[in-house]
């Protein structure tokens, strides 16, 4: 094969791969707004925007990114899974409404803000929207084994499993965000940011 011909196969190879990714992540948001969209156009959702999660990855784009993750890891398991509670699970998983760098009436528990936080996401959860039991699963274990007991249903462990990836590439600055930068003050044991 010429060099032309072998530089030309690369190029449609790899338009191929675009063109690929950019079609599964048209289909991931559309099942997700087929599921969630009261979820997503929601007040409190939508403030997520403004909190930050892990390196500048708002906490509202990690929602997004663990549940695109868990659609697609479901789909290369065996098993059935319940798409439309593995969706509104893995959205409000972290629907805890504030940034937990920060010192906030609602954050009180600071420094154990990753025993503390799938309790108060699904007390808002439970607030905000109409929940079924798995749903509930998904938001209250999703920290395992921090919350001791692990979960009882494959929604939730696969929403754990994502949870778990995604966390890991924020804080390897692997996957970027839209958000500010938080440093921490080491002084003073608080975050400021950077712009
Ligand atoms: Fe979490
Ligand atoms: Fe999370």
């Amino acid at each position: 094969m010429s060099f032309i011909n072998k530089r030309k196969a690369w190029t449609d190879s790899k338009r191929r791969k675009w063109k690929e990714f950019f079609e599964e992540q048209k289909r991931l948001r559309s099942k997700i707004k087929e599921h969630g969209s009261d979820i997503l156009e929601s007040e409190n959702f939508q403030s997520s925007q403004a909190n930050v999660q892990h390196g500048n990855m708002t906490v509202h784009q990690h929602c997004i990114n663990v549940t695109k993750l868990s659609l697609k890891l479901s789909r290369k398991l065996p098993f059935h899974f319940n798409e439309r509670a593995l969706v509104r699970g893995a959205l409000l998983h972290d629907y805890f409404l504030y940034d937990w760098h920060k010192k906030d009436p609602a954050n009180e528990h600071k420094n154990l803000h990753g025993f503390y936080h799938p309790g108060i996401a699904l007390k808002n959860a439970e607030r905000d929207f109409d929940l079924t039991d798995r749903e509930r699963e998904i938001i209250k274990k999703h920290m395992w084994p921090l919350t001791v007991v692990p979960p009882t249903c494959r929604e939730a462990w696969v929403v754990t499993m994502a949870d778990k990836y995604c966390s890991l590439m924020e804080t390897l600055k692997l996957h970027k965000g839209h958000g500010p930068k938080l440093i921490k003050v080491k002084s003073k044991s608080h975050y400021i940011e950077l712009r």
